[in-house]
């Protein structure tokens, strides 16, 4: 039987099974979840056992690691590592939601679900496309090697480690992930760019409880107020960090994507609907919209919690205040060195009669890929026998961690190639998948197998 005839046979079921599979709530930042985390792991296996790979899931000191192996090409043949993540982030707030986070819905050409993009519906579209190709042409004519975590969402920490100590198992000529957006429908993206991060968390106590505020007020630091004015001082008023150095690393990017930049038909008035914004930021001067998301670095406050926040008023000075910081770093800035100046900046901001506490939360590495070589040219006839056209070559402003470890410990190329939509919104409430995308995304790898052997045979 043809590919396509496979396709259409089993489309309800690759739906179907991926309701399943979205239907098991696995927040891994909740330990409440824990449990849930397990189930889906084993679920997760057992649907990689069905299509034809010895897999196993892996315990750790977190969730546990979903490994598959189908290594039945031969030795000649190349390797490919994919990888993903089966967690997802929570879904606070809850009655933003239209439909349950873990009750998938079907509307519009979109299933509505947390985790649906982001990134349980991109992993299963891998487990679902080797089902396809050994069902209507046989064995892949490479070797396949699925590695999925339960912890993407909060560190990858766990599966750090994993990399580092089994290297061999792991060892692939590429790594695949599909865990990125698309610019479009029409408009198949490979991804070469990705930020870094760096997460604080900042504590300040002042008094030993909130006191009255017309009673002591003026002659006790007030945490609240130094905390917003410490984060006020991260940044000047043209929009650019105030830590010293912070930019000597940064690279510019070359005037090949410069130019491609140009050709991207993406407008602030897309991103205005996405987000549902009012007007975009003045963001750094003179930098175009895209590379404030792309190419340049940032810093953002993710939560803050200070004093009174009920009804009507309270006059208090609040004993303490909290705020979650998170930096996006391009290349080739250093998450530790940046961390460190951060630190030392906050407390060189800190005003008399406060204590401050920080506590470092994750971190990772910006990434770019040259899209040279087998692998990209492998992706870009694969996206072209589905799309009708090559892939346009983005960066991302989102981060994960895992890709500049895998390609620097396994010492392999990288390709993003994911299936998800802008607007999707991912960590956010309604989160969906285009089921169109979902079905080419399945389409796009089998035919990606066969690009990479002919590739890596070539
Ligand atoms: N899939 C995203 C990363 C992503 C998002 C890449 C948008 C490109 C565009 C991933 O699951 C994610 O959310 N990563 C975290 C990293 C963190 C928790 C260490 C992120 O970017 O905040
Ligand atoms: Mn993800
Ligand atoms: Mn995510």
């Amino acid at each position: 039987m043809s590919l396509k005839a496979t396709f259409e046979r089993n489309r309800q079921r690759y739906e179907e099974e991926l309701t399943d599979f979205l239907k098991i709530p696995s927040v891994s930042a909740r330990s409440e979840h824990k449990q849930d985390l397990a189930r889906c792991a084993e679920w997760l296996a057992g649907k990689l056992t069905e299509v034809g790979m010895a897999a196993e899931v892996i315990a750790t000191p977190g969730h546990p690691i979903v490994y598959g192996e189908l290594l039945e090409a031969g030795e000649d043949a190349p390797t490919v590592l994919v990888y993903g993540h089966y967690d997802v982030q929570p879904v606070e707030p809850l009655d933003e939601w239209e439909s349950p986070p873990f009750e998938p819905t079907v509307r519009d050409g979109r299933i509505y679900a947390r985790g649906s993009a982001d990134d349980k519906g991109q992993i299963y579209l891998h487990v679902k496309a080797l089902e396809a190709y050994r069902e209507a042409v046989g064995t892949p004519p490479i070797n396949l090697k699925f590695i999925f975590e339960g912890e993407e969402e909060v560190g990858s920490d766990n599966l750090e480690n994993f990399v580092r100590n089994n290297k061999e198992r792991l060892a692939s000529d590429a790594c695949v992930v599909s865990d990125t957006p698309m610019l479009a429908a029409d408009l198949p993206s490979v991804v070469i760019g990705l930020r870094g991060l760096v997460y604080i968390e900042v504590r300040l106590r002042g008094p030993r409880q909130d006191l009255h505020s017309g009673a002591y007020g003026g002659a006790v630091t007030n945490p609240a107020n130094a905390l917003a004015g410490m984060i006020a001082a991260l940044k000047d008023d043209k929009g650019r960090i105030t830590l010293p150095g912070f930019y000597d690393d940064v690279i510019e990017p070359s005037d090949e994507e410069k130019k491609a930049l140009a050709e991207i038909p993406t407008t602030e008035k897309e991103l205005l609907e996405q987000t549902g914004a009012p007007a975009l930021g003045d963001g750094e001067e003179g930098v175009h919209f895209l590379n404030r998301i792309w190419t340049r670095p940032t810093l953002d406050v993710n939560g803050l919690l200070s004093g009174y926040t009920g009804e009507g008023a309270k006059t208090i000075i609040p004993a303490t205040a909290m705020a979650k910081i998170s930096l996006r770093l391009v290349p080739n800035q250093d998450p530790e060195a940046v961390t460190q100046a951060l630190e030392e900046q906050l407390r060189s901001l800190l005003p008399v009669g406060l204590e401050m506490e920080i506590e470092r939360h994750s971190w990772g590495l910006p990434w770019y890929s040259d899209p040279a070589g087998p692998l990209f040219r492998a992706a870009s006839t694969a996206v072209k026998e589905v799309f009708g056209r090559g892939p346009l070559f983005i960066r991302e402003g989102g981060s994960i961690p895992i890709v500049p470890m895998i390609e620097r410990e396994l010492g392999v190329p990288v390709l993003l190639l994911g299936f998800v939509l802008p607007g999707s919104n991912l960590h956010s409430p309604n989160e969906w998948l285009s089921i169109e995308m979902y079905h080419k995304g399945i389409a796009t790898v089998t035919r990606l197998y066969d690009a990479i052997a002919r590739e890596y045979r070539a």
